[in-house]
């Protein structure tokens, strides 16, 4: 029934959306409507950032505009968010790189498994302004760009079955981001890729469609995923983030003091959305045990010995991905020696 409700929900959005009716219902009662997409739950680390990012804007400019969050997929799943966001149908989106990856094969980058030593290399990595920021308006051509990051851990594997050693993989039918490197990355592993939108996972693997998914523990309870998959294999191939993506026209049509309240708005969001993320990280472990979920520590090194050549694979596709590259290893290099 909600998924039914959700559908018509997001046909009649993105229907009155793409027939440019937004023209005139972006404007109400004065005010200037931000729509904001995201697909995950309203107690999801991601929605509580953007609700403070909604808070932040109009405390300071609730005169001129009104700030709506759309969550759970209701404007239609990721990459059909993120073509909303380039036509300017609304104005921002949460996206995983994985996701944008399509768009702008810089993405590539955090696709890569393996790519981070450790976690506080990935943060110190995404803190980069300099590097973030090119990366940022590389898609700037295509109508959208960041402007700024949200915390999405470290994916793993989850199935319906103990992934204990990549040989386990075999002939598993694993739910991947619509993103290639994934699908590359998991034939790499021995098991075939299956690309879909999130909000199909839990009834892929519940009927068996599919064997399982990757992604980080919130998937578990958040999204209800390990209601169906009782096995959770802390492999750790990738540290994926979710990126804050703007519409173009709109962010450069701001006056310079309105850009400035929205860009520090989406500061406020990401520490927000980061002191809420190790918290709910450690309840979704708690929730999980008690809905069955085994957590399984494997030996890390057996599935990265099985994808490490993707790296080189990607470098040598796209020439665009090695100066990012070696300065993500001068940051896992320096990370390691603070420690
Ligand atoms: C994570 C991430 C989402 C993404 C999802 C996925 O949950 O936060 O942005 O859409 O993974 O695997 O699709």
């Amino acid at each position: 029934m909600f998924k039914i409700m959700k559908k018509t929900m997001a046909f009649i959005l993105t229907s009155t959306l793409a027939f440019g009716l937004i023209g005139c219902s972006s404007i109400t009662g004065g005010k200037r409507i931000i729509r904001i997409s995201h697909s995950q739950s309203q107690t999801h680390p991601d929605h509580l950032g953007l609700l403070a990012f909604e808070k932040y804007v109009e405390s300071r400019l609730g005169d001129k505009y009104d700030v709506q969050i759309f969550p759970n997929e209701l404007l239609g799943p990721s990459v059909k968010a993120i073509e909303l966001v380039q036509t300017g149908a609304i104005d921002y989106a949460i996206a995983s790189t994985g996701n944008l990856e399509s768009f702008d094969n810089i993405y590539q980058t955090f696709s890569m498994p393996y790519l981070f030593d450790s976690v506080d290399s990935y943060h110190a990595v995404m803190e980069d302004d300099k590097l973030m920021s090119g990366i940022y308006k590389s898609t700037e051509a295509a109508g959208f760009e960041a402007v700024t990051w949200f915390e999405a851990g470290t994916r793993n594997f989850y199935a319906t079955t103990p992934i204990n050693t990549p040989d386990d993989l075999k002939g598993k039918k694993i739910r991947v981001q619509q993103s290639p490197t994934n699908v590359r990355m998991m034939k790499l592993f021995g098991a075939a890729a299956a690309p879909m939108s999130f909000g199909e996972v839990y009834t892929a693997i519940q009927s068996g469609v599919i064997n399982g998914g990757e992604n980080n523990e919130l998937a578990l309870t958040n999204n209800k995923h390990g209601e169906v998959a009782k096995f959770y294999t802390y492999n750790e191939h990738q540290m994926v983030p979710d990126l804050l993506i703007g519409n173009v026209k709109f962010l450069n049509g701001l006056s310079p003091e309105d850009r400035l309240v929205f860009d520090q708005a989406a500061q406020e969001a990401t520490k927000v959305e980061r002191s809420q993320w190790d918290v709910q990280i450690a309840k979704a472990i708690t929730l999980s045990k008690e809905m069955g979920v085994k957590f399984i520590h494997p030996d890390v090194a057996s599935f990265k010995a099985k994808v490490l050549p993707l790296q080189k694979e990607l470098l040598t596709n796209n020439v665009k991905l090695q100066p990012i590259y070696d300065r993500i290893q001068e940051i896992n290099k320096q990370t390691k020696e603070k420690k």
